[in-house]
């Protein structure tokens, strides 16, 4: 018998020996279509390809595909757990031909598979085509041999295949297998179709058409292939089951629900069995593609999906959190196929249990209010909208999952009044808003938001998708297009594009569509979660409705990724060298720089910072892998995790952990535990560095580290390199050795400096006749008189000198012109004894008026004066002689 696994390589395997190129399966999310919610085909990948949009270097492929079928054009939630066939996630294995062959080789191939790799008997198999396409019906009878009876035509969409209201699109042939008379149902187009006895296993699709809009179909460049298999039917049919949900995979997913719950698939309770394993794959699939549970968009189909397998859970009697516990079997399942599902086995258990615990705590006291307000009612009633709308906004109940608890008893749930309870709400969230004083400019966010809902952000796991405009603003201004050179403020669906929060700087980069581009110039999240992409149309004109491919500067994102992470490492860092009483008080993450201010009341020394930065650049080496997961606040702080700056929460944070502590108290625990919704690098190696610049004061007890990561520290490194570089080779030394040469130079300057002036002062004052001017100490009428030029010294040390002389002489008058510079400078003193007869300002002015000066000031005893023209430096001191005696 074959097990899932080896039914899936084997189609594979077919498929690749008949030339076909093995691509991996997407991710669920689809990051190159804005109108799907979900991967819902395995041609999803390819859409571009048929449409000629993009090329590939093959021209067949094959794959398995994740697909979620739960929102959107095809959606089959409400059937799951009640037909033997409905799945939230399943498997589509498809062959590809994109304009290579056609129909009668699709047909033949899979004809082939079936017949002669699976060993179906032929007399078991039969097909549909649609009414139109006599060309398929011929190949049928050609190549299977069938009579005309085993090719049904079918005249509706049932058997013209498309993707969504857009996309590519062509009639198809569906492939099904008889059962046997033991299973009730009739033949596809008869009144018992939807009996279980033909199963549909195979649709073959011969796209050939695009449709562009509601009204318009093309057709696409040449004919091509998309197949898809449903994985879990081709099982049943292989493995003999009437159901998916009993092969291998399904029997050993329930097994385990059947233990961790302790109850048996039996009787009615068998549906919640089906219900939770096939959830848990959904949930499972969609966390390890990044999606999240969250109260909008993608996020609440997965929220749903969960609640919907915790209720069934605690229809069989589970008290404590257990979806997690079915996991491990899930992982050991798939987790070959699809490695992804180990990556995120770590994340997806704790985002379980956590939806669990929380929701656990709602459940219970909403299905007893359910209970209540069901009381007496039977099959054909209605539960009052008010109530439902009660369990949604107070107990956490997704509408379908109050109907479907209510669903086995027939009770309905009032639809029309459900939603005007939810618009009142609305209506009293919008007479808040508008009396909260919030900014005009801002006003205009809140009705959109309103409108459109959150932004969903995609920018933790992809820098580019596509998304759709949904609002445009411009000059504070709805419109609902904008033409080329205008500034304007673009709301999409879906992002990957930051708003910066957080003290992270929004993304830049470029938005296009047909025939338009937009720079993104700033992102910003604004009213709870509406991100705002401000920049200005480039090319074209941007109107509300347009597809555009969205695409995140991804050098500049690097950088600020890097530049993020090292943030929280400079954090625990400082934590660790200063104490638990640094507490962040603000950052700014660029992609640039980064900046940290925390509590620390003193200035950080040289050692600290040296110490700081070996530690952060440790984790570095570590190259750790950065994980974040979802927690309850609560839970995130007792387990450690450093809360953000201002930042306000919601119940549920993200956290980011990175590292591992290699020494002190935390050694061999986690680094750094952050509540942070910021991006991050993968792994710590590719911050590459991290080099703090600068620490300095911003406020009382508040300090600021600046620091570089990545290349931006490397080329500082360089340029400080090259600088040491210039200066050794200025010194004529190694560079290892300049910073001793340099302090050496610097003591011998001092020393030399000190020399000159004594230098300088013993030739001031003792005068070996060398230097130009008057002898030494004369009597000028009666009066001791030291005049002197001294090259080379300048005004600010000549007062100095005079100072001695004056002590030297006693009593007398001191008169030295100093030259240095081109300029002439000259102080006069004046012992105390002679005051009252002789002012050293008046003398000063003589002798400044002698070397081309004006004025000169100072006090009776000490006079201060200076002149441009210092050649007569000589004149100046004879000035003051001739002053003396005149
Ligand atoms: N795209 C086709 C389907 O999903 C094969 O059925």
């Amino acid at each position: 018998m074959s097990g899932v696994n080896e039914i899936r390589s084997t189609f594979l395997d077919f498929f690749a020996r008949n030339g076909h190129e093995k691509v991996a399966s997407s991710p669920l999310v689809p990051r190159n279509d804005p109108t799907l919610m979900f991967t819902n085909a395995g041609m999803v990948q390819f859409k571009n390809v048929f449409t000629g949009l993009e090329t590939r270097p093959y021209s067949r492929a094959t794959t398995a595909q994740k697909v979620v079928r739960a929102g959107g054009k095809h959606n089959d939630l409400d059937n799951v757990g009640y037909t033997a066939r409905h799945h939230t996630f399943f498997e589509m294995l498809g062959n590809f031909s994109f304009a290579d062959y056609f129909k009668e080789q699709a047909i033949e191939l899979a004809w082939t598979l079936i017949t002669r790799e699976f060993d179906l008997p032929k007399d078991r198999l039969l097909v549909t085509v649609y009414s139109e396409d006599e060309e398929a019906a011929g190949l049928w009878k050609r190549i299977a041999g069938f009579s005309d009876d085993k090719i049904i035509r079918i005249p509706t969409s049932d058997n013209f295949w498309t993707m969504g209201d857009t996309g590519p699109c062509g009639p198809c042939s569906e492939i099904f297998f008889d059962q046997g008379e033991s299973v009730f149902g009739g033949p596809p187009g008869s009144p018992d179709e939807d009996g279980d006895r033909f199963l549909e296993f195979w649709n073959l699709v011969f796209m050939q058409f695009e449709q562009v809009d509601k009204a318009t179909r093309v057709d696409l460049p040449r004919p091509s292939i998309d197949t898809g298999m449903g994985l879990e039917r081709m099982a049943a049919i292989l493995q003999g089951v009437q159901s998916n949900y009993e092969i291998d995979l399904f029997r050993r997913l329930i097994a385990t629900v059947e233990d961790v719950i302790g109850s048996k698939a039996e009787g009615a309770q068998a549906a919640s069995h089906r219900v939770i394993a096939d959830h848990i794959r959904a949930a499972a699939f969609l966390i390890a593609d990044g999606v999240l549970p969250s109260n909008e968009g993608r996020g609440y189909v997965l929220r749903r999906i969960m609640r919907r397998a915790m209720r069934h859970a605690k229809l069989l009697g589970a008290r404590e959190p257990v979806l997690y516990r079915v996991l491990p079997t899930l992982v050991a399942e798939m987790g070959r196929a699809y490695p992804e599902l180990v990556r995120a086995e770590a994340l997806t258990t704790e985002t379980l249990k956590l939806e669990e615990k929380r929701f656990g705590q709602t459940l219970d006291r909403g299905l007893s209010l359910l209970t209540e307000a069901t009381e007496g009612m039977g099959s054909g009633d209605k539960l009052a909208g008010d109530t439902a709308f009660r369990l949604y906004d107070t107990y956490g109940f997704p509408l379908d999952l109050t109907q479907d608890a209510l669903r086995p008893r027939g009770i309905a749930v009032d639809l029309d009044g459900f939603n005007s309870a939810m618009e009142r709400q609305k209506a009293e969230a919008r007479a808040s808003w508008v009396g909260s004083g919030e900014a005009s400019s801002d006003a205009i966010w809140f009705p959109i938001r309103e409108r459109v809902g959150a932004t969903e952000f995609l920018g933790y796991d992809t820098e580019s998708a596509e998304g759709v405009v949904l609002a445009l603003v411009v000059d504070g201004k709805e419109t609902r297009a904008a033409g080329a050179g205008t500034a304007v403020s673009v709301i999409l669906n879906q992002t990957p594009f930051y708003g910066e929060s957080g003290g992270q700087l929004g993304d830049t980069g470029v938005l296009r569509g047909e025939g338009v581009v937009v720079t993104v110039e700033d992102t910003q999240k604004v009213a709870n979660g509406l991100f705002v992409h401000r920049g200005h149309v480039a090319q074209g004109e941007l109107a509300v409705g347009a597809a555009l491919e969205l695409v995140v500067d991804h050098a500049r994102r690097t950088k600020i990724r890097a530049n993020h992470s090292a943030t929280h490492l400079l954090h625990e860092a400082l934590r660790e060298v200063l104490g638990t009483h640094v507490a962040q008080k603000g950052s700014m993450v660029s992609p640039d720089r980064l900046r940290f201010d925390f509590s620390h009341p003193k200035p950080m020394e040289a050692p600290e910072l040296a110490a700081v930065e070996r530690l952060a650049n440790g984790v570095v080496l570590q190259n750790a892998p950065v994980e974040t997961r979802l927690m309850a606040v609560d839970d995130a702080i007792a387990s450690g995790a450093m809360a953000l700056f201002g930042e306000k929460y919601g119940d549920e944070v993200r956290v980011v952990s990175m590292g591992a502590a290699e020494e002190g108290e935390k050694a061999g625990k986690t680094y750094s535990v952050e509540l942070c919704g910021g991006t991050h690098v993968r792994a710590t190696g590719d911050i590459g560095l991290v080099r703090i610049l600068s620490e300095s004061a911003v406020g009382a007890g508040v300090r600021r580290v600046e620091a570089l990561t990545g290349q931006a520290a490397r080329d500082y490194l360089t340029e400080q390199d090259a600088r040491v570089r210039r200066i050794a080779a200025a010194l004529k030394v190694a560079p290892g050795d300049a910073a001793e040469r340099v302090e050496a130079l610097v003591d011998e300057r001092r020393r030399l400096e000190r020399e000159l002036g004594e230098a300088k002062k013993k030739l001031a004052l003792a005068g070996d006749g060398s230097q130009v001017g008057a002898p030494a100490t004369r009597q000028v009428a009666g009066i001791s008189f030291l005049g002197r030029v001294l090259e080379g010294v300048s005004g600010k040390d000549l007062k100095g000198l005079v100072d001695e002389a004056k002590a030297g002489l006693g009593s007398g008058v001191v008169a030295f012109v100093g030259v240095a510079d081109g300029k002439a400078s000259v102080v006069v003193g004046v012992t105390p004894d002679l005051t009252d007869k002789l002012d050293a300002v008046a003398l000063v002015r003589a002798a400044a008026e002698a070397i081309g000066g004006k004025g000169g000031g100072g006090r009776p005893d000490m006079a201060q004066a200076g002149g441009p023209e210092a050649d007569k430096a000589g004149e100046a001191v004879a000035a003051v002689e001739r002053a003396l005696a005149g």
